[in-house]
């Protein structure tokens, strides 16, 4: 099975393909520095560097540089986060959760390499994950404790939407709003606020980011929604039309189709407003928002 072509986009500008092409040479060098035994990399290797559309640690670069500081010193950072996403897609494709086999147009990593290994792989990206942020040259404490709390999150938003656990009296909507946030929302925004304060920003810098990545996280998985009731296994790169038959609580099973599309825009339209104080210099993350509110896959 080919790999589905993530990136370059068609469109990416020259400083987006730089930063692309920064952002892999710096994942590819942590698992490199890593000790692990041969077979551990290569199920690690296969989970973490084949594809992907490297959104978060994108939007750690790009708030660094948004909050007025320099990409590279947050690369560490933006590595972490990426290995968080990819110890919890590899988890989430386990036949215990989603029970999926095609992911980033390839076999799972359960699938390709087997369950247990599978399993421990994603525990070993989890560890480098910290070990990584632990690296980072300003603020480390601060940034290790910012992955974990949103690592935390992500979790607790997976065991919502893969085992229940809400208050008896809570209603579909909020339920839904409560597993998007946690599953997907937190480690966006995670990933905005490591951008901030791994150069350091003022503290109203790091609440303007992180709002901004309040509505970015909540629609980028809105759209996962969609995508999974609008496109192709093929296009996607992954299983979809399994939300519904698996009983999920997504945008679109809660609210339909034409709410789903309305509350993207509407969340476009608040992170818009959210980083009006920062004038020209927030074009990036309205470019960025407009992209992902657009994408289909
Ligand atoms: C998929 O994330 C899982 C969700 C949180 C919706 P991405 O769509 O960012 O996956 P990759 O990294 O590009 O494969
Ligand atoms: C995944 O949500 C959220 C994670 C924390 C991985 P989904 O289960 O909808 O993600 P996909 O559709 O498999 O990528
Ligand atoms: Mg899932
Ligand atoms: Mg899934
Ligand atoms: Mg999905």
């Amino acid at each position: 099975m080919g790999l589905v072509p993530v990136a370059p986009a068609p469109t990416m500008n020259r400083r987006e393909a730089e930063l692309l092409a920064s952002i892999e040479a710096h994942l590819e060098h942590a698992v490199e520095r890593s000790t692990l035994a041969p077979n551990l990399r290569e199920a690690v290797r296969y989970a973490l560097l084949g594809g992907g559309k490297r959104l978060r640690p994108i939007l750690t670069l790009v708030c660094a540089e948004v909050s007025g500081g320099r990409r590279e010193d947050v690369l560490d950072a933006a590595a972490a986060v990426e290995m968080v996403h990819a110890f919890s897609l590899v988890h989430d494709d386990l036949p215990a959760l989603d029970n999926d086999s095609l992911r980033r147009g390839r076999p799972t990593l359960h699938v390709a390499l087997g369950e247990a290994m599978a399993i421990l792989a994603g525990d070993a990206l989890l560890s480098l994950a910290f070990e990584s942020a632990a690296r980072s040259p300003r603020h480390p404490d601060r940034l290790v404790a910012e992955l974990a709390t949103a690592t935390t999150a992500m979790i607790t938003g997976q065991v919502l939407d893969t085992l229940g656990g809400f208050e008896a009296s809570q209603s579909p909507e909020s339920r839904l709003q409560q597993v998007h946030v946690n599953k997907t929302g937190a480690l966006i925004r995670a990933a905005c606020r490591m951008g901030a304060v791994g150069v350091q920003a003022p503290e109203s810098t790091i609440e303007l980011v992180s709002k901004w990545g309040d509505c970015v996280g909540l629609m980028f998985q809105v759209v996962d929604d969609l995508i999974d009731e609008t496109q192709t296994a093929e296009h996607a790169g992954k299983a979809v039309g399994k939300d519904r038959a698996a009983g999920k609580l997504t945008w679109p099973s809660v609210h339909g189709l034409e709410a789903t599309r309305r509350e993207i825009e509407r969340l476009v339209e608040q992170s818009r407003v959210v980083v009006e104080p920062l004038g020209a210099d927030a074009a990036p993350l309205r470019e960025i928002a407009d992209v992902l509110a657009a994408r289909t896959r």
